[in-house]
């Protein structure tokens, strides 16, 4: 049978890069990706379990995967990410779908050759979940978001919201050296991408593990190194931006630097200082809006963007009333809202004064109706005007090629050019929600 793999990814951003590092380290050992999964020697999911639809789906999928598992035995079925790391998770999971033959945990990224190699000669599940906090580099990576492409600067959270998991699934923060962050970025704009993201749970405690260390520093010094010594006609992007470790000088370097978006992502959670305390966020609704305050003091553009929650634990409606106030006070550009989700093991979930789902959708509803039109008047600011935009892909339904401008906003032009990865510039003839239509000029 032809080595060929297929690879599901569920959530973010990180976990979409950590499936880049599987490919290459797939790809090195003969196989060749496929996009459908019937014809794949090798079907990988790599799982999220942040809210508690995102883990449905996996399970989900899993179910629907077992009776082609059953027709076709020599399809191996590995599943990593996090919602394998969490505490008993993997067992479950190996109960649930005994026919799964590699689990991994985030921490085992690295090792999953290993493994792969072990599985083809055993028949037993293999399950190997660590604790160890550390990250090993899996080089090559097979990257798949030209002209995009992120970067890991720091592994890990230390911040233990009482409502997420993510600190118990990736472990404490673990920041890599400033140089191998330069060379990547430097590399990857000699290779012609054009758009870099610098990727960590919070980039803003980058370097707080490692203080006073040779080789290291503190954000604002990485985005000063990056500027120094990688040149050229490229975007620097970071997330997410933990508010209370938004300086000063963070922000002075982000304005200094040509290459960096004024966009920045800063979840605000909650508008609430009270509702704030409980998620120990470390910070009040006036602390963050001072922090926005600064981020326009030296940027005036700079779109802001969030991430916030509607239904956490004893939320009233007058906290939510101070949420909906601050997303219009600042003006997000625009908004990931979700509704809060119980994670087994967090502090938040073991409180008695859960929401009621129903008042929950009632409030998240009517959040997303009027980020909606926050994000379309946003739009429609655009009209007439001059815009670059990084061409990204081709929309195949719309005939249009699709690029984004340095605010993160999103853009459809013709041409019978292929511009993908070139910056083009268009004017604004109309706009459409949240999108953007121009000519090439
Ligand atoms: N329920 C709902 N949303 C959550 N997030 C994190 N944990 C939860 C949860 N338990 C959201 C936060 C975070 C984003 C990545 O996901 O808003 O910023
Ligand atoms: Fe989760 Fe808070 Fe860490 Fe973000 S900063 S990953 S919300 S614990």
């Amino acid at each position: 049978m032809e080595k060929k793999y297929f690879i599901q990814v569920y959530g973010c951003q990180m976990n979409l890069h950590e499936a880049e590092k599987l490919a290459g380290m797939l790809e090195k050992m003969g196989y060749q990706k496929t996009q459908e999964p019937e014809s794949a020697s090798l079907i990988i999911y790599v799982t999220c379990c942040i809210r508690e639809n995102a883990e449905q789906k996996v399970y989900g999928h899993l179910g629907a995967l077992k009776p082609y598992k059953m027709a076709n035995r020599e399809v191996i079925v590995a599943v990593g990410g996090c919602m394998t790391q969490q505490s008993g998770a993997a067992e479950k999971l190996h109960k649930t779908f005994p026919f799964v033959d590699i689990i991994f945990g985030t921490h085992n990224l690295c090792d999953f050759e290993r493994l792969l190699k072990e599985k083809e000669n055993r028949k037993k599940t293999l399950i190997e979940i660590t604790e160890v906090n550390s990250e090993r580099e899996c080089i090559p990576m097979k990257r798949d978001s030209y002209p995009n492409a992120w970067v890991n600067i720091i592994y890990g959270c230390n911040n233990f919201c009482t409502y997420c998991i993510v600190p118990y699934v990736r472990g404490r923060e673990r920041s890599r050296k400033i140089d191998d962050v330069v060379n990547e970025v430097k590399s990857l704009v000699n290779d012609g991408y054009k758009e870099i993201t610098l990727l960590g749970q919070n980039v803003n405690s980058y370097g707080n593990d490692a203080k006073g260390q040779e080789g290291y520093g503190d954000f604002a010094d990485l985005i000063n190194a990056i500027g120094e010594n990688v040149k050229g006609d490229y975007r620097l992007r970071f997330m997410s931006s933990h508010p209370k470790d938004l300086t000063e000088r963070l922000v002075q370097a982000v304005a200094n630097n040509k290459n960096c978006c004024h966009s920045i992502h800063l979840p605000l959670q909650s508008g609430s200082t009270k509702v704030l305390k409980e998620m120990n966020r470390k910070y009040s609704r006036e602390d963050y809006e001072a922090k926005v305050e600064l981020i326009r003091k030296y940027m005036p553009d700079c779109a802001i963007t969030t991430d916030v929650m509607v239904g956490f634990p004893g939320e009233t409606d007058e906290d939510y009333n101070q949420t909906m106030e601050v997303m219009e006070k600042v003006n997000f550009a625009s908004a990931f809202m979700f509704v809060y989700s119980p994670r087994e093991g967090t502090p938040a979930a073991r409180r008695v004064d859960q929401i009621d789902g129903e008042i929950s959708k009632q409030r998240i509803m009517k959040m997303v109706a009027e980020q909606n039109d926050r994000t379309a008047r946003h739009s429609k600011t655009y009209e007439g005007k001059i815009v670059t935009l990084l061409c990204e892909d081709f929309d195949d339904k719309k005939q249009m090629y699709m690029g984004r401008d340095e605010y993160g906003r999103m853009g459809y032009f013709e041409t019978t050019e292929n511009k993908i990865g070139q910056f083009v510039t268009i004017k604004v003839t109309k706009t459409v929600g949240i999108s953007i239509y121009g000519e090439m000029i």
